[in-house]
Order: C-alpha cells, then sequence, then structure tokens
C-alpha cells in the first residue's frame, strides 16, 4: 500500500499544537480504526499519550514499538494527547498478569517520585519509572523507596529514571525545603499533621522540635504562628545542613538550629513550653527526658507506631510516666496520624501536663476552699484541651 508516507511525514513534521513526538505506529484504514486500536489496547502496546492522527482516509494510531497485527507499521510525529493521562498505568509496559500489583499511589517530593515496587515487578523497574515520567512532565526523577532503616530514619533509594541525583526543592504550606531523599528524613505525607501541630502553637511560646529534621515542622511553627523561640535540631549532619538552608531559604534565620542528641538539647533548651517527640519509633525512650524539659505547664506531642489494640496502653504509660516526673496530666489526646499497616497507624497523643493536683497525692478530702481550687484548675486543664495555654501558665507561676 504506497500512502505516500514520505510526503505525509513531511506533512506531519510540522510541529502541531503541542511538542511533536515521534512514535512508530500502525496504518489502517480508517473504517478498521476502531477494531485494531482495541487489539492494540488489549495488547498493551496503544501508545495512549499521543493522539491518533488521520490523513487521506488512514489512520496512524501510535504504538511504543513496532508491532505487527497484519497492517504496515511506520514511524511518524505525533501530537501528545490533550486528554490527560489519568495514571502512569495508561502508558506503562508489563506483563499483564503483574498489572494488579502496579503500585497506586507514591510520594512526590519536588520534582521526585518516590515508590515502592513490589518484588515481582522489581525488574520492570526502569519501565514503571519511564512510565511515571511520561505521564507527569513536571516530574524528573523516579526512586524506588527500598524502605526507612536506621537511627537517623533515612531511606534506601535506587534511582529507576531520570536524573540521578536524590535532591530537590519541595513547597508545603508556601514554604521551600531543600530535601535530599536519600540521606534525611522527610516525608511529605505529614504535611497536615504539621499544620494540626502548628496550629495549636500560641504566641510567646517556647517550642523545641529535637527531632527536626530538615525543619519542617519548626519552620512552618516560627513562620506561622508567634512562638518566643523555636529550638529545632537533629543527629543526622546531613538533616541539620538542609535544617540550616531551610530556615535561610525560608528566612525564618531565627530558628535556633543545633545538632546532637535529643536528649542533651532537651537539657540545654529547658525550660520549654511545648516539645514534638517525632521520632514515632522510640519517642517513648525520650519522655522522660522531655518531661523534666518541659516547664510545669507545658504540651508534649507524643508520636507512635503502634497497633490498634495497644492505644489505650500506651496512653496509660504516657500517664504514668507524667506521674513520674511529678506532674498530672490535664488532657491526653490521641490523633490518628495515618494508616501504616493493616492494624497499624501512626498516632499523636497530644499530652497537656500541669502540676500535680494536691487530690491526687493524697487520699484525705481537701478542705471545701481547696476542693474548689483543684476543680478550677482541673476544668481549665480540660478546656484547653488539646492545646495549653503557657502564656497563662506563666503568669500563675509569677503569682505564685
Ligand atoms: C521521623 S524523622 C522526623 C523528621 C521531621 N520531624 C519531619 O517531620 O520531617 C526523625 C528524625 O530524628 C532524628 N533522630 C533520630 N535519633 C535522634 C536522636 N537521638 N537525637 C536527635 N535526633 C535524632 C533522625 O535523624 C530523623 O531526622
Amino acid at each position: 500500500m504506497n500512502l505516500g508516507l514520505g510526503r505525509l511525514r513531511k506533512f506531519f513534521n510540522r510541529p502541531a499544537h503541542g511538542r511533536p513526538v515521534r512514535s512508530w505506529c500502525v496504518v489502517v484504514p480508517r473504517e478498521r480504526g476502531e477494531e485494531v486500536r482495541r487489539r492494540l489496547k488489549e495488547r498493551n502496546v496503544l501508545e495512549r499519550h499521543l493522539k491518533v492522527a488521520e490523513e487521506a482516509g488512514h489512520l496512524f494510531i501510535p504504538t511504543p514499538e513496532r508491532v505487527d497485527v497484519g497492517w504496515p507499521a511506520t514511524e511518524r510525529e505525533f501530537e501528545e494527547a490533550f486528554s490527560p493521562i489519568r495514571s502512569y498505568k495508561d502508558v506503562v509496559r508489563v506483563p499483564e498478569e503483574l498489572r494488579p500489583q502496579l503500585p497506586s499511589s507514591f510520594d512526590v517530593v519536588g520534582d521526585i517520585a518516590v515508590l515502592k515496587i513490589p518484588g515481582p515487578l522489581v525488574p520492570h523497574r526502569a519501565e514503571i519509572g519511564r512510565a511515571i515520567l511520561a505521564w507527569n512532565r513536571t516530574l524528573r526523577v523516579v526512586a524506588q523507596d527500598r524502605g526507612v532503616a536506621g537511627e537517623f530514619r533515612v531511606r534506601d533509594v535506587e534511582i529507576i529514571a531520570g536524573d540521578r541525583r536524590t535532591t530537590t526543592v519541595c513547597t508545603e504550606f508556601g514554604l521551600r525545603y531543600h530535601v535530599d531523599v536519600a540521606r534525611a528524613y522527610f516525608s511529605p505525607r505529614l504535611g497536615s499533621e504539621r499544620l494540626r501541630i502548628a496550629g495549636q502553637v500560641r504566641p510567646g511560646e517556647t517550642v523545641a522540635d529535637p527531632f527536626a529534621g530538615v525543619g519542617p515542622y519548626a519552620i512552618l511553627i516560627a513562620k506561622r504562628r508567634r512562638p518566643a523561640r523555636v529550638i529545632a535540631a537533629d543527629a543526622n549532619p546531613v538533616a541539620v545542613d538542609l535544617l540550616r538552608r531551610n530556615t535561610a531559604a525560608n528566612r525564618a534565620d531565627h530558628v535556633e538550629v543545633r545538632e546532637g542528641d535529643a536528649r542533651v538539647i532537651l537539657k540545654e533548651t529547658a525550660p520549654l513550653d511545648r516539645i514534638i517527640l517525632d521520632l514515632p519509633h522510640s519517642a517513648m525512650e525520650f519522655l522522660p527526658d522531655a518531661l523534666a524539659a518541659l516547664r510545669p505547664q507545658g504540651v508534649l506531642h507524643v508520636y507512635g507506631i503502634l497497633e490498634d489494640a495497644d492505644r489505650e496502653e500506651r496512653v496509660q504509660a504516657i500517664r504514668n510516666a507524667v506521674r513520674d516526673s511529678g506532674r498530672s496530666v490535664k488532657g491526653i489526646h490521641p490523633h490518628v496520624v495515618r494508616a501504616y499497616a493493616p492494624t497499624q497507624h501512626h498516632v499523636a497523643f497530644d499530652v497537656t501536663v500541669g502540676p500535680r493536683s494536691r487530690r491526687a497525692g493524697s487520699a484525705r478530702s481537701p478542705s471545701a476552699s481547696r476542693t474548689s481550687r483543684t476543680r478550677r484548675t482541673r476544668d481549665a486543664g480540660r478546656r484547653s484541651g488539646r492545646s495549653a495555654r503557657p502564656g497563662a501558665a506563666r503568669g500563675r507561676r509569677r503569682r505564685r
């Protein structure tokens, strides 16, 4: 069949509305087009992000490679389809039986896509990466996530497509963060949790974020609230370098950046109104040090990865630690941050701590006036609920 392909090629080499993309295609008479398109789709060799072209009563159906379906194949320029590709799955080429295992979601950190790939799909990881870059043109790197490990909670990643880099800049609530997905912890999934915590900070507080990573809690609090002081620290020197860079990039230079172990940082920076213990797998180990650094009235945000059945036990463990520090829990509110595993959740415990009430220390019934004062204190704790009122607390302490 002579379609004058040379002439047609010349015609179609003119740039159309979108960026012309060269691709293999199958050439079929218009009336057979739908049938052939369906066959190509079934064989998973339909290039869906390109527009089918039509010329001289024939359709040019784009394919990712030379495909033999009983019709001529050729190469030519195509316009990119205007209809957005809904998912990278529309353009990925993996064996049909593995399709159900394709990841349905992944993290996007700046221009890097970070995704977990199930074992059977690992040999196809380069193709998955290619499809993701074809699907979303703002992405420049695709990295396979092989899990977070070690004291610094650093991700083991392998670049599977795009630029060979793990650094990028991402934006969260209008703030820009330099991150290195392979050398310092950062999760874009926790943005709303950071906003929730920042929303509780009251003017004049001294806030410590001793597991700050690259700084997304501390910088958000410093920029969006009016704290007196924000201390941000981490034990990972790479995270601290990025943290310094991020405080400068966001003009949050008043965040005090430190490097070192949380226990030391807490001791050095006490007394504190609010402490964020964002080390979910071992935050409880730091609870006594955090309580020692907290003002008599203050707030702790203690994170945990917990079996659902263990949540009450964790509440009790926190109550015990507070009691052992010589104070009492005025309010404790578990908040589910996200699902972590089928029966596990990432949970935040917002703990409002206050002085031990006289009642708690004695079995004897206090006098009427003492009872009413105790009740007032307790009720105030309940009212403040999810947030402490350290300004008021300091006022009371000063009056005493
Ligand atoms: C789960 S990450 C939290 C990062 C940060 N809060 C965020 O939202 O991106 C925990 C951080 O704690 C740091 N870390 C681990 N053990 C530490 C310790 N003993 N003292 C200080 N930082 C520590 C890790 O390096 C890591 O950056």
